[in-house]
This record gives structure tokens, sequence and C-alpha cells, in this order.
């Protein structure tokens, strides 16, 4: 009764922010999977444990990060039709809680693996509505490359493969500004976001544009359009976090620095790189892969000693024969 599974983690072209009761989203979301930033996790179902225990990088997890596991592990018990406990021991190949979705592909890794331990054989359809429900983003940490996640019901909201990661040979390098962990969850975010003034403007008109934008540009594999429309798109998110009721501001001058003046710099210089963000101030730079050289040489001149992952389009979620334990 033991399985391991690994995930990705993924960027967001078209952001989740803002939800309703199961994690469903207003509105349609798109992103890419990142090859460097992976959940490796093991889970054995015992009916010997009392509780289930989490080993996440090392620590032993109590406290609200434990409970938020367990809340999980209770859907998946009850898809599963299961009430005995798990142990699982978890491993990321990245620091959670800057920005980078930790959770992503945690829950991912953490449902392939539950489910497959316990002998259910879910399909990608079902795997992505149940991690939804433990992080609304790791729905599109299932499928492979890039993905749409559908906004919808419970039984209609999961996420699908629009192309393979090959489709289209991009990088995100992730420059960490910070490694601290954030003073605001994203489940706190997304409880308050429809507080702000701009999220009807954005849900019912700048989200269908903007979709279509992204769409259309995977299609065409059009950096420009992709570009611009990520950068707009990541700065309306932060501007609706800035608005809501309380604020929340994620990010940082030196953020604001890379976003403002290096990254349309590099553009100047014939790079064609565009940022977005997640929800904290590590800034992701999005460019064709035949760029990266020319953007790492700029990033080391201007940025020196600055922390990066360099990420291609990744696979989604898949089963290990390497357990952790
Ligand atoms: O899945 P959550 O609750 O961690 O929310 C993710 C929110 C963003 O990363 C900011 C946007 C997104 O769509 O991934």
């Amino acid at each position: 009764m033991k399985a391991t599974a690994t995930a990705p983690a993924n960027i967001a072209f078209i952001k989740y922010w803002g939800n309703k009761p199961g994690n469903l989203p207003y509105s349609d979301t798109i992103s890419m999977n990142l090859s460097n930033c992976i959940t490796t996790t093991t889970v054995e179902w015992d009916s010997k444990l009392k509780r289930d225990t989490l080993n996440l990088d090392g620590i032993n997890l109590s406290g609200p990060k434990l409970e938020r596991v367990v809340k999980h592990l209770d859907k998946i018990r009850k898809v599963l039709g299961i009430s005995i406990c798990a142990k699982v021991i978890s491993k990321n190949s990245f620091l959670q809680g800057a920005g980078i979705a930790s959770s992503a592909s945690g829950f991912a890794a953490l449902t392939l693996a539950a489910a497959r331990a316990a002998g259910g054989k879910l399909s990608e359809k079902r795997l992505s509505r149940l991690a939804r429900l433990g992080s609304g983003s790791a729905s599109r940490s299932i499928p492979d490359g890039f993905v749409i996640w559908q906004k919808g019901s419970d039984k209609t909201s999961y996420a699908e493969s629009i192309y393979p990661p090959d489709w289209w040979d991009l990088r995100d390098v992730i420059i960490i500004v910070t490694r601290k962990e954030k003073a605001v969850g994203s489940a706190d975010g997304h409880k308050i976001a429809h507080t702000s003034p701009i999220f009807k403007k954005r849900v019912n008109q700048n989200l269908p544009r903007r979709t279509a934008a992204i769409l259309k540009a995977l299609k065409n594999k059009d950096i420009e359009l992709l570009g611009k429309t990520i950068e707009e798109e990541a700065l309306e998110l932060h501007e609706v976090a800035r608005t809501s009721t309380p604020p929340i501001e994620y990010l940082l001058e030196e953020t604001k620095r890379i976003i403002g003046k290096l990254i349309p710099q590099w553009r100047k210089e014939g790079i064609p790189v565009y940022f977005t963000l997640d929800a904290g101030p590590n800034v992701h730079a999005i460019l064709p892969g035949k760029y990266e050289k020319q953007l790492l040489s700029k990033i080391k001149k201007e940025l020196p000693g600055v922390e990066l992952i360099i990420n291609k389009p990744g696979e989604g979620a898949r089963l290990s024969r390497s357990h952790l334990f």
C-alpha cells in the first residue's frame, strides 16, 4: 500500500486569484508546468497508524501545514472509500513559500501517490479535480505541458493539457529576489480578492480577452503577444491584491526594479523576455529557449550572485518507482 509520485509546480499565464467553495475559480486559467520545480511524495496507507504523519524536506510537520494535508487526505479517503491513516514523506527540489507554487506540485504529487497507494486508478480528470481541492493551482500540475483549467462546478472544473511540453521551447528563468516565506498565503488572498473594486471588470472583461490572446499566442508561438499579455495579467493580479480589503503587497523594491527597469532594458537590447509574477516577490522571466544564454549573461552582469531556477516546459504528475522510504 505504498506509492510515489512526482509533480511539477506551474507558472500561470492567466492567474487564479479569488475563489468559490471547493477552490472553484471565477474564470479559466492557463499555465505551463516547470521542469525544474518538482515535488516527490511517497504515501503509505497503514492500518497500524493512529494518525496521518507528514515529513516535508526532512522536517516532521505539525499545526496548520499538517492539518491542511490531513484535510486533503480526508477527501481522498472519501473518494477511495478507505478509513486508514497515511505516512507521507515529501521532498521539494526547490524552496517553498516564496511565490513558487509549492502547493501546486505538493498537492498534485500527494493526490496521485495517495490514490495509487490505495490501489485506485483514477483518470487524469478525476485526479485533477481531486488535486484542485487541496490547492486550486494543483489541478494544473496533473496534465502535461501547457495546461488550461476550466472554471465550472465541482464536476466540470479540472485541468487539461492544451499542448505537450515540446510544443514550444520556452524558458521560465525564476529570479529569486528573496527566500523569505510570504506573509499572506494565497488561501487568504483568494478569500478577499472579490473585495477589490477592479475584480468585477477583471473577471467579466479582462480575463476573457486575455485568455483568448494567450491561446492564440500559444497556437502561433507568438512571444510578443504572449509576453505583453502575461505582463498585463501579472500587474493586474497585484493590483487586485493591493486594492483588496485588507490590502496585500507582495512586491519588493527589487522586484519593481527588475520588472520596471531591467526586463524592459534587456528587451530593448534584443532579447524577447517578458515577466510574470505569482503571489510573491520573485520574478519569472519568460523567453524563447534560444535566448537563454544571452539572458543569463545579462543577469550575471546586472544581478551578480542572484539565485536562479531555470525551467523548460515540463511534464505533469507521474508515478515513480523510487520511494522516499
Ligand atoms: O493554488 P493556490 O491557492 O496556491 O493559488 C495560486 C495563486 C497564484 O499562484 C497567484 C496564481 C495561479 O494561478 O497559480
